[in-house]
């Protein structure tokens, strides 16, 4: 409900177009505010946009004037007047203004033109209402969006494991445990073993939760809880699992290109670019990667991981992500289902983003027989009780299947070409860091 009764018609800035001529009612916040003499040139921020406002001392009553000179940076506002085009304002529109009032008036606003790195990150609470994290976060809930939609076109259905568990499975990362009623559990790392097992109930399956990793390091690409899309299909072979990804990330990269150009050339992004990146992506064996970084001057052994200056190479001169896939079974997780061409090898993938941005899919087929499962589980000394229950999955009606899990932050880092994973989450969670 609008506080001035004069203002029923509330529009969002992105509508000024359709409106000029018409009297509207804008809600939002002061972005900037500047005066001369008896003019205040107000510039409204709200969800969509920026819009200057000219307060002009001859149409607004005495209180509203009083107002629009006490009204501060952040203030929340409500204001109304026609909408006009005006090349002289910074967004081509203006409304002059015929009421206006303070919804709130703003303290002085802790957060001025140039903040230190760590002074953002302290005041995140306030600064995600910048101009460059808020078309950073409307690009992130489009990215959710278009996941969800490609998945439920092809018959997937959205399911939500626990994210207390008893069992992890990543190799190299640690988790967070904490007391449970007296047992000690962790923040679940991947909720593939739960996928797995709601295989058997629904076939193709998927989730988009947080994943957690106590990752001791500060990177530009680890964050401690990340948005985890982790997929699991019942009879998809990896090679089906690798043509599901490259249309996954095509997918989601078209709908951007298609439906939000705008946003993403406000944030630096040439939405053709975007358009650009269609299947089939560049595959690499691990064995061709190794040579490939080899003769660029990266020396690697057999079993080596890969590094982020090796993600660099790999990719610095690449458009579009690529595949690294089969890897040698010993430096991968337990559950990865050997080549029968090569049983040193995994059948599994991981998908490099383009220009350094990092690892963002690891993905497999995995075991299904439960004998080779067994003897995979001792090898690895996976002998805990606490993984029964992902035994049993192979006792009762196993099937093979395949899935992955992709990272969002690692996606929305590389699209956006982000010089820190943090800024790809409104509240980022890394070493050192848990407020705001
Ligand atoms: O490669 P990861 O560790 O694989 C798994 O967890 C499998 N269980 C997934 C599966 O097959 N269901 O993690 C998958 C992806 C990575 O490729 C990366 O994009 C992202 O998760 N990721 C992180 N993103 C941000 N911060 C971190 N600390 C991340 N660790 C992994
Ligand atoms: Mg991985």
């Amino acid at each position: 409900m609008a506080l001035v009764e004069s203002m029923k018609e509330f529009i969002h800035v992105e509508d000024a177009e359709k409106n000029v001529g018409e009297e509207c009612a804008l809600r939002g916040w002061v972005y900037r505010k500047r005066s001369s003499g008896g003019l205040i040139f107000i510039i409204l921020r709200d969800s969509t946009g920026t819009m200057q406002a000219a307060v002009k001392k001859e149409n607004v009553d005495e209180k509203m004037w009083k107002m629009a000179e006490d009204a501060t940076i952040e203030s929340s506002i409500e204001l109304s007047g026609i909408v006009k085009v005006d090349e002289r304002s910074p967004t081509g529109y203006e409304m002059n203004v015929k009421s206006f009032n303070i919804i709130q008036l703003s303290e002085p606003f802790p957060i001025t033109e140039y903040q230190s790195t760590e002074l953002l990150l302290d005041k995140r609470h306030l600064w995600i209402r910048s101009q460059k994290m808020n078309k950073i976060l409307r690009i992130r809930s489009y990215v959710f969006r278009y996941l969800r939609g490609f998945f439920a076109d092809r018959g997937f259905y959205e399911v939500t494991p626990p994210l207390i568990t008893k069992t992890g499975g990543e190799s190299g990362s640690e988790m967070f445990d904490f007391d449970f009623f007296g047992d000690k559990v962790y923040l679940t790392q991947s909720s593939q073993l739960y996928l797995e097992a709601m295989i058997p109930s629904l076939e193709k399956v998927y989730c988009l939760v947080p994943s957690f990793r106590a990752e001791k390091s500060r990177t530009i690409k680890h964050l401690a809880e990340y948005w985890h899309l982790e997929v699991e299909a019942a009879y998809y072979t990896n090679e089906d699992n690798m043509k599901l990804q490259e249309e996954m990330v095509s997918y989601v990269c078209q709908q951007l290109a298609k439906n939000n150009s705008d946003l993403l050339g406000q944030l630096g992004v040439n939405a053709d670019s975007l358009e650009e990146i269609k299947p089939p992506f560049k595959r690499l064996s691990y064995k061709e990667a190794l040579d490939y970084l080899g003769s660029h001057g990266a020396k690697k052994k057999w079993l080596d991981d890969l590094g982020t200056e090796d993600e660099r190479i790999l990719t610095e001169n690449e458009d579009k992500p690529i595949f690294v896939y089969n890897w040698p079974l010993k430096i991968k997780a337990f559950y990865m289902e050997a080549n029968p061409e090569n049983p040193e090898l995994a059948l599994n993938s991981d998908m490099e983003a383009p220009h350094g941005h990092g690892e963002i899919i690891g993905g497999s087929q995995r075991i299904w027989d439960a004998n080779t499962l067994e003897s995979r589980m001792i090898e690895m000394g996976l002998t805990d009780k606490s993984y029964d229950w992902y035994r049993d999955l192979r006792r009762y009606g196993s099937v093979p299947h395949s899935g992955f899990g992709f990272g969002v932050e690692r996606f929305i880092k590389w699209i956006l070409n982000l010089d820190n994973i943090r800024d790809a989450t409104p509240f980022p969670r890394m070493i050192n860091r848990a407020e705001p």
